[in-house]
C-alpha cells in the first residue's frame, strides 16, 4: 500500500451539542493513538492529502492526468461536496490559498460568502432585543450567499491548467455513479438538522429509511447540478441554476435573490506573510481572522526558545497557551472584514508591540484573562460594546503539490455539519448557516463561547469573520524559497490553535507531521478562561498545567482534522500528515 487509509468499523453516536468537539464524532474515541510511534506516509513528486479517500483519489488522477496543484485541489473540493456533505461543499465559502514554485508568488482566494442585501445587524434579534432560537444557525436565514463555486471555478480559471469539465469530471463520476458509506459515514447522515428540511431528508437519509455501512449513495440531483456548473460556470451565479436557487430561496423564505448572487465576487487577495526561525509563513488575511491570530502567536513566541523545553511539556504549553490567549484578546476587540470596517492590522502585526504584549507573560503562572492588559501606545481603543460569537461543528481542510513544488491549501465550509440543513430542491447540495460568525446580538458569546467585536456586526454584502487558517510555510537557509509546510484544519474557534500546535510541534518540538497532526492539542481563547485540552492528553500534563493556575477542561474527546504536507528538507520528498480522528481519510501521490 502506497498510502496511508484506515477504515475503523466502531459504531459512532454522534455528538450533537458537544461545545468543544468541533468535528470529532464519538467513533474517533477509540484507542488513543501513539502518535510519537508514527512514520508518515511518503512520496517523491506529489501529494494530496484529504479527509476523504474518494477525493484524494479524484486529486490524485487529475494530477496523474497532467493537472498542477491547483487542477487537483479544485477536482478535490468538488469531490468532497460530493462524498463528504457535512462540510464538503457547493452551497458554503472558503478559503484557498495558493503559491506557485516558479515564481514564488502567493494568492489567497477569498470565496467566503456575504450577508445577502436583505440582512440587517439586528435580524437574528426579536422585537424585544432577544436572540431567535437558531435563526443563525438553521433554516432559511441562516444562510449567507454562497462563494464555493465562483472560488473553485475561478481558481480553475485563473491558476489551473486542464479544463473545468476535466477537474469536475471525478466529483460528476462520484455523484452520478455513487461511493460506498463506511460505518462512521453513515451514522453521520443520523443528523437531526437534515431531517427537518424534506429534501435533506429524502437525499441524505432516504425519508428515514437510513443508510448503512456497505450502502452506495448516489446524488443524481447533484451529479445534474455538477454537469450544469461543468458545462456553464456562470449558470450558477447568472444562469438558470441562479434561477433555482432564487426561486427556492423566495418560495421557502429565504433571503439569498438573483441580484445577491448575481453581485457575489471572489476576492483574490495578498495573504499575509511574517518570519518565524528563519521561516517565511504565508497564511488568512481577513475575512479570516485565523491569520492574525497565527502571526500573533508566533512573535511573542519568537524570543521563547521553545526546542529547548520540548514538545508539549508543561513549560513549553504554558508559553504557547500564554501567547494564545493574547492573540484572542485582540481578535474579540478589533477583528471584522477589512472591506468593511478599520481596524489596526498593520499595528497588530507590529513585532515591537507583540514584544511588548509578550513580556506580561509571567514565565511560571496562567495570567487571568481578567487581569490582562494589552500595552499602551500601541494600538487604539477597541469599539464599545463587546461579545459575540461564531462558528459552528464542520469545515473541512486538505493540502495538495504537484511535482513542480506548486502548493495548495484549502480549508472551506458550510459552518455547522451540514450548514443551515437546507438542500435546494432540485439541485441537491445543502446551503451554509455561515450567517451565524457574524456578532448576531452585542454581548452574547456564540457556540464556542468566542467574544466578538461590533466590528463584526452583520451588513448587506459583509463576508462573517472567519478563523480558517490555510497556511503556507517556506523553508529555511537554501530551502527558503521551496515550500516546508502546507497547514489547516476546521475547528471553528480552535482552527488557529490547532494550526499553531502543528507547526510549532515540527519547527520547534521535533515531530515529524504525522506526530504533530496526531499529537494532542490545546487550545486558550481567552475567553472563557480555560485551556482546553484534547482527551489524550496525558492526566500528568494536566495536573502539572493545573498547578500553574490553568482552568483546564479535558475535552469529551478532539477536535479538528489536519490534513497536512511537510517536505523533508534532506531529500525533497513529500510527508503526509493525515489527521487519524476521522476514519476514512486518506493520503495519497507519486
Ligand atoms: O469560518 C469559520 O471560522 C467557521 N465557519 C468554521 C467552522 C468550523 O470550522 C467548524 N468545524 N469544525
Amino acid at each position: 500500500m502506497h498510502h496511508r487509509i484506515q477504515f475503523r468499523t466502531a459504531v459512532s453516536v454522534v455528538a450533537i451539542a458537544c461545545l468543544l468537539a468541533a468535528t470529532r464524532s464519538a467513533a474517533a474515541q477509540d484507542a488513543p493513538i501513539d502518535y510519537k510511534a508514527e512514520k508518515p506516509f511518503t512520496a517523491q513528486h506529489t501529494m494530496v492529502v484529504t479527509i476523504h479517500h474518494d477525493a484524494t483519489d479524484a486529486g490524485v488522477s487529475v494530477l496523474r492526468a497532467g493537472g498542477n496543484a491547483v487542477d487537483a485541489a479544485v477536482a478535490v473540493g468538488f469531490a468532497l461536496a460530493v462524498v463528504h456533505p457535512a462540510a464538503g461543499n457547493l452551497g458554503g465559502g472558503g478559503f484557498m490559498l495558493l503559491r506557485s514554485a516558479k515564481k514564488g508568488d502567493a494568492h489567497f482566494i477569498d470565496f467566503r460568502e456575504e450577508a445577502p442585501g436583505a440582512a440587517t445587524a439586528n435580524m437574528y434579534l426579536d422585537a424585544n432585543g432577544k436572540p431567535i432560537p437558531n435563526a443563525s444557525t438553521l433554516g432559511m436565514k441562516a444562510m449567507g450567499v454562497p462563494g464555493s463555486v465562483a472560488g473553485l471555478v475561478y481558481a480553475e480559471k485563473h491558476y489551473g491548467r486542464l479544463t473545468l469539465a476535466q477537474v469536475m469530471a471525478p466529483a460528476i463520476r462520484l455523484a452520478h455513479d455513487g461511493f460506498t458509506l463506511s460505518a462512521d459515514e453513515a451514522q453521520e447522515l443520523h443528523n437531526r438538522k437534515l431531517a427537518q428540511f424534506a429534501a435533506s431528508h429524502r437525499i441524505f437519509q432516504r425519508d428515514g429509511n437510513y443508510y448503512n455501512a456497505g450502502d452506495v449513495f448516489r446524488q443524481p440531483e447533484l451529479a445534474k447540478t455538477l454537469a450544469a456548473i461543468a458545462a456553464d460556470p456562470e449558470s450558477f451565479y447568472h444562469g438558470a441554476l441562479a434561477h433555482t436557487i432564487a426561486a427556492f430561496m423566495q418560495q421557502n423564505g429565504g433571503l439569498i435573490t438573483g441580484q445577491d448572487l448575481a453581485h457575489y465576487t471572489v476576492k483574490d487577495r495578498a495573504p499575509l506573510t511574517a518570519e518565524y526561525r528563519g521561516h517565511t509563513i504565508i497564511t488568512a488575511p481577513p475575512s479570516s481572522s485565523g491569520g492574525i491570530a497565527l502571526i500573533q502567536t508566533l512573535q511573542m513566541l519568537t524570543g521563547v526558545n521553545l526546542a529547548k523545553m520540548g514538545d508539549r511539556t508543561p513549560e513549553e504549553m504554558h508559553w504557547i497557551i500564554e501567547a494564545f490567549r493574547r492573540a484572542y484578546m485582540d481578535r474579540s476587540d478589533y477583528d471584522g472584514d477589512t472591506d468593511y470596517v478599520r481596524f489596526p492590522l498593520q499595528q497588530m502585526l507590529d513585532s515591537k508591540y507583540l514584544a511588548a504584549f509578550a513580556a506580561s507573560i509571567d514565565p511560571a503562572r496562567a495570567t487571568p484573562s481578567a487581569q490582562l492588559h494589552r500595552p499602551a501606545g500601541f494600538l487604539p481603543d477597541p469599539p464599545k460594546a463587546t461579545p459575540l460569537p461564531e462558528e459552528s461543528h464542520n469545515t473541512t481542510h486538505f493540502s495538495v503539490m504537484d511535482a513542480e513544488g506548486n502548493a495548495v491549501a484549502v480549508t472551506y465550509t458550510l459552518n455547522s455539519s451540514y450548514g443551515s440543513g437546507v438542500t435546494v430542491d432540485g439541485l441537491g447540495f445543502l446551503l451554509n448557516d455561515e450567517m451565524d460568525d457574524f456578532t448576531t446580538q452585542i454581548g452574547a458569546p456564540n457556540i464556542y463561547g468566542l467574544i466578538q467585536s461590533p466590528n463584526n456586526s452583520i451588513a448587506p454584502g459583509k463576508r462573517p469573520l472567519s478563523c480558517m487558517t490555510p497556511t503556507i510555510v517556506l523553508g529555511t537557509g537554501r530551502q527558503r524559497k521551496k515550500v516546508a509546510l502546507v497547514l489547516g484544519s476546521p475547528g471553528g474557534s480552535t482552527i488557529p490553535t490547532t494550526v499553531v500546535n502543528d507547526l510549532i510541534s515540527v519547527i520547534d518540538g521535533g515531530l515529524n507531521i504525522q506526530q504533530s497532526v496526531d499529537a494532542p492539542r490545546f487550545h486558550h481563547q481567552y475567553l472563557p478562561d480555560t485551556l482546553q485540552v484534547e482527551s489524550a492528553t496525558p492526566p500528568q500534563l494536566v495536573a502539572a498545567l493545573r498547578k500553574m493556575d490553568y482552568k483546564v477542561v479535558v475535552s469529551r474527546s478532539g477536535w479538528g482534522d489536519s490534513e497536512c504536507i511537510a517536505v523533508n528538507p534532506k531529500t525533497g520528498w513529500l510527508e503526509a500528515g493525515q489527521d487519524s480522528r476521522h476514519h476514512y481519510g486518506k493520503a495519497d501521490g507519486y
